[in-house]
């Protein structure tokens, strides 16, 4: 008898075409709640779930064949992972599915700061032709330091190179291949980066990595972007650091609340926001799925 898959979020279609032409039967059921879906559960081997979805213990009691939890995403917060383990259930995240997406944001937000995108769209809104106010700068021949040299720093630097930018970054672990970085300390990152970009976990070691102390530091020039995590800037000392010139502009996708309310940095014309978008491209979403899905195919077909 076919293994019987759960996908309890939409996902991409290619990723439900996998999962069914390698022999599995998938259902679908959007919306349930936890005690819906403890109840549903006891036939599956094997779920797909998004964030919105909670895989708690009684759900994983209840979940007798379960063999492999597939989740489109990063964040594992929704699933009692460690006890998933302990019951002998393989839990899968896609964490390089919307590395580029994250890549492409950073350089959206560099080049809207430079180029007063926000600030020239509400001048014409409001009828003003303020051409020679919006004088900038080209990235070309700056400096980019990269905060966190892992998949997403590492797609943004060969980004920037084509760019003509001069890329330094800084990482806790050594890195084999910096490919076109120079690898520095955090402290040349700081005072030498004409833009600065994160992309570092929100973990006790880098909450606000980034405070009064180091916008002190940073040439009055730079430009801040942050789509890394909520918690690693220190957003009363940006607001402060943005009101007092310490730094030029700031951008960012992830607050440290989310969503963040009457959040003051939203009233700076030198700070620029999105709501954490980073990951929201159709391509990355339907790389997650499709990702999801293999890593679910082979658990379910090495388990036999
Ligand atoms: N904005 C979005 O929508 C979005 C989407 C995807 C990922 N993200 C976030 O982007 C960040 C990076 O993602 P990734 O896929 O590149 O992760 P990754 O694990 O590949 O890289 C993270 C790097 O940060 C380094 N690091 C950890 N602590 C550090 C510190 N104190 N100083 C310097 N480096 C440190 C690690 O050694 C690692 O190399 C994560 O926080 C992730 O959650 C955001």
């Amino acid at each position: 008898m076919a293994k019987k898959v759960l996908v309890c979020n939409p996902i991409a279609e290619e990723g439900i075409e996998m999962l069914e032409e390698a022999g599995f039967e998938v259902d679908q059921k959007f919306g349930m709640s936890k005690e819906e879906l403890t109840k549903m559960v006891p036939p599956y081997h094997a779920m797909i779930v998004r964030g919105s979805t909670k895989v708690r213990e009684p759900t994983l009691d209840a979940a007798k064949n379960l063999e492999a939890i597939g989740r489109p995403g990063i964040g594992l917060d929704n699933i009692d992972v460690e006890y998933a383990k302990e019951k002998g259930v393989a839990v899968y995240n896609t964490p390089t599915a919307t590395t580029i997406s994250v890549a492409e944001l950073v350089f959206t937000h560099m080049f809207a700061a430079y180029r007063n995108v926000v600030a020239g769209t509400n001048s014409l809104r409001e009828g003003k032709w303020i051409k020679k106010e919006l004088k900038s700068n080209e990235i070309y021949g700056k400096t980019l330091g990269i905060i966190g040299y892992g998949n997403i720093g590492h797609e943004v630097a060969k980004r920037a190179d084509c760019f003509g930018m001069k890329v330094i970054a800084f990482d806790v672990v050594d890195v084999e291949d910096p490919g076109p970085a120079n690898m520095v300390d955090l402290d040349t990152i700081i005072t030498e980066s004409d833009f600065i970009t994160l992309h570092v976990p929100h973990i006790d070691s880098t909450h606000h990595l980034l405070s009064t102390e180091e916008f002190k530091k940073m040439k009055g020039s730079a430009v801040l972007v942050d789509c890394s995590r909520g918690g690693v800037v220190d957003e009363d000392a940006l607001y402060e650091a943005l009101t007092d010139g310490e730094i030029r502009f700031a951008s960012k996708d992830v607050f440290a609340e989310e969503p963040p309310g009457d959040n003051p940095l939203f009233t700076l014309d030198n700070f620029h926001a999105t709501p954490h978008i980073g990951g929201q491209t159709l391509e990355g979403q339907a790389r997650a799925g499709t990702q999801a899905a293999e890593k679910v195919i082979a658990e379910l077909q090495k388990r036999g």
